[in-house]
């Protein structure tokens, strides 16, 4: 089965080796873009963002300039039909045949899904509320793959808000896939991943993973530190909120117990889990990360269209 025409909504709709075939693709137009420049000349992205977003929606449309196509879309619901009370049915219906291929963030959990159902082009999700960003996971995959040489052999530690950050979700159920990788789950009690995650990682993919709530006891230990913000925006109260937000703050002084080959990433935005002192040690890979993000995309979209 070939890429060509396909969705992405979870990132098992990939297997192992279409995962290598995008990151293998993404790190060769990060070497030589110039090559790519006009394989989507014609082809048109649509961007569907009912919720905020800066470096996924900006990073879609940056890649699609990049590979010569075009770009629409919308970049808040409340300037779309949606706030109409239009269904996600009936603008994918309609949306399908404005653009090539489509894009799309939303605040409900599964509306990349659904949206999936009724669209002729491919849908790509950018996240769905605390779900999944498979997106998100192809750059910190190939982030990973340029750094470290290869995505096997590895003790990762996930730090933060486990319980309703989706790119941690999705990160943690792809990388379950890959050889010989374990997890250090740093969180406060209260957002430890969700239950049902925990047993499909220990049941299905049979990983090793310990739950902690503290970074400085394993930090010694980890190959890959993937720092998250408190996501402020899925709690339902403001003093939960308040009360958590700082649980963890990496600094300068900390990461001296730390490998040296270690890396730090992050899916961005920062809120203050990471202080800037760290930014300029070389183990900091989240702005790099960040930019890597744009060529994989680059390669998803254009196996999705066919075109590479
Ligand atoms: C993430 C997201 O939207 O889930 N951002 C991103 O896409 N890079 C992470 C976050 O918002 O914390």
């Amino acid at each position: 089965m070939t890429l060509n025409n396909r969705h992405l909504v979870d990132p098992n709709d990939l297997t192992l080796d279409e995962l290598h075939q995008i990151i293998d693709l993404g790190l060769k137009m990060y070497e030589n873009p110039k090559a790519y420049r006009e394989i989507c000349k014609g082809k048109i992205l649509g961007t569907l963002f009912y919720e905020p977003s800066t470096r996924t929606r900006l990073s879609f449309e940056s890649a699609m300039l990049r590979l010569g196509g075009t770009v629409l879309g919308f970049s808040d619901a409340n300037t779309s039909s949606a706030k109409k009370g239009e269904s996600i049915a009936d603008t994918i219906r309609v949306l399908d045949d404005y653009a090539d291929i489509l894009v799309m963030r939303h605040p409900r959990e599964g509306a990349p899904r659904l949206a999936s159902e009724f669209s002729t082009v491919p849908i790509i999700n950018g996240g769905d509320g605390g779900h999944q960003h498979p997106t998100q996971t192809l750059t910190d995959l190939i982030t990973i793959q340029k750094y470290r040489g290869s995505i096997e052999n590895l003790k990762v530690a996930f730090c933060g808000d486990l319980l309703f950050g989706r790119t941690v979700h999705s990160l943690l159920k792809t990388l379950s896939r890959f050889p010989n990788i374990s997890f250090v789950l740093v969180s406060p009690p209260e957002l430890k991943i969700p239950y049902h995650l925990r047993d499909e990682l220990l049941q299905e993919y049979k990983v090793e993973i310990i739950e902690t709530s503290s970074l400085d006891e394993y930090l010694p230990e980890i190959d890959i530190l993937y720092m998250t913000r408190i996501q402020k925006e899925r709690f339902f109260n403001e003093e939960d909120y308040i009360k958590l937000k700082d649980s963890y703050i990496l600094n300068k002084d900390k990461l001296k117990k730390a490998k040296e080959d270690l890396l730090i990433l992050h899916p961005l935005p920062r809120v203050n889990e990471i202080s800037y002192d760290v930014d300029d040690d070389p183990r900091a890979k989240y702005f790099d990360q960040a930019k890597l993000g744009i060529y994989v995309r680059m390669a998803l979209m254009a196996l999705l269209l066919g075109v590479a």
